[in-house]
């Protein structure tokens, strides 16, 4: 590991921060924020005795509720440059603003594309987990930073759903899960399928179960499996359906835990059983721990300082990029 490196983090992180540090051997501090009476944030990061930061800085922030976030981070990533930081390594285990990736109405903005370019003129290299690309295809077109790592939580789900429900049909509940659903269910040989969904306002959704037959589902464990949950409605429409089909039981698995307001409550209802999540943010449900595949992904990004002079040198989008490496 490159030891002027150094892993800066914002308190209400530390718990993660601590796993990620502790995983990739790296040091911790963090981030000094305070915040005025008007609800301005005023940030001190941990400089040394001569007032300077190490060259290689690796920010962890996961950008869920990220719209504070992204103003920390410009705040932070600014400041590190000033004082001596050349490498930036964001790590955001969630990615906020990534399903807004193309107006759907005239005069919408494009979240997605703005929130990257932001995002990629603050730091050399972007490490993420499960980020929501459906329109585009590499995250780099998403977010456009010379080295951007996308890392799964299907495989690690996977890994549990097999634990605790061997045997179980894997379902996605719309086309765009289709790509996790395809890397869990080949780890572990599950059968699996995939809804489709059409999305008629924030919590309502149509889901349509896909064509099986009637014992594929008819007494089986089945477990939803999706990227991220939100208000829950996509899953408890979805598992509605499968206990309509005759489902044993349906039980739900997600990388990205955002699950606000009454999520829980609303797939309790539906028949969800349990819920397992990864860490990528924190809760309740958490059962899997993604440090260790960020940790190797910082590794092998830190090690790389090589690669960023070449990226830097390179107009986008040929860059020298991780991409894909660990999916
Ligand atoms: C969208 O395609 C995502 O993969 C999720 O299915 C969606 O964000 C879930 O949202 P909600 O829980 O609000 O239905």
């Amino acid at each position: 590991m490159d030891s002027s490196a150094l892993l800066l983090h914002f308190d209400d992180e530390t718990a993660a921060a601590q796993r990620l540090a502790q995983a990739a051997e790296l040091p911790a501090r963090c981030i000094e924020r305070h915040r005025f009476p008007d609800d301005e944030l005023k940030l001190r990061l941990p400089v040394d005795a001569q007032g300077r930061l190490p060259e290689h800085i690796v920010l962890l922030r996961g950008l869920y509720q990220p719209n504070e976030k992204l103003v920390e981070l410009l705040l932070a990533a600014q400041t590190a440059r000033s004082l001596g930081a050349r490498r930036i390594v964001l790590v955001a285990p969630y990615l906020g603003y990534m399903r807004q990736d193309k107006a759907f109405t005239p005069g919408e903005a494009v979240s997605q594309q703005i929130v990257g370019r932001f995002l990629a003129g603050l730091c050399d290299a972007l490490i993420t987990v499960d980020p929501h690309l459906h329109r585009v295809a590499r995250l780099q077109d998403a977010v456009p930073v010379p080295v951007a790592v996308a890392l799964s939580g299907a495989e690690a789900l996977s890994d549990l759903v097999a634990q605790r429900r061997p045997g179980a049909l894997l379902v996605g509940p719309d086309a765009e899960s289709a790509q996790w659903i395809a890397q869990a269910a080949a780890r572990h040989g599950f059968a699996h399928a995939v809804c489709t969904k059409e999305r008629q306002g924030d919590r309502e959704v149509r889901i349509r179960l896909p064509a099986l037959a009637p014992h594929a589902i008819e007494g089986r464990a089945v477990v939803l499996l999706d990227d991220v949950a939100s208000t829950g409605h996509t899953l408890a429409q979805a598992a509605r359906l499968l206990h309509a089909a005759g489902a044993a039981s349906v039980d739900v698995a997600v990388t990205h835990a955002l699950f606000v307001g009454d999520a829980l409550q609303t797939l309790a209802d539906a028949g969800v059983g349990e819920v397992w999540s990864t860490d990528c943010i924190p809760h309740p449900s958490n059962a899997v721990s993604m440090a260790g595949p960020l940790a190797r992904a910082l590794r092998e990004v830190l090690a790389r300082g090589v690669a960023f002079e070449e990226a830097e040198r390179a107009p986008l989008p040929g860059v020298a990029t991780l991409e894909g490496v660990h999916r």
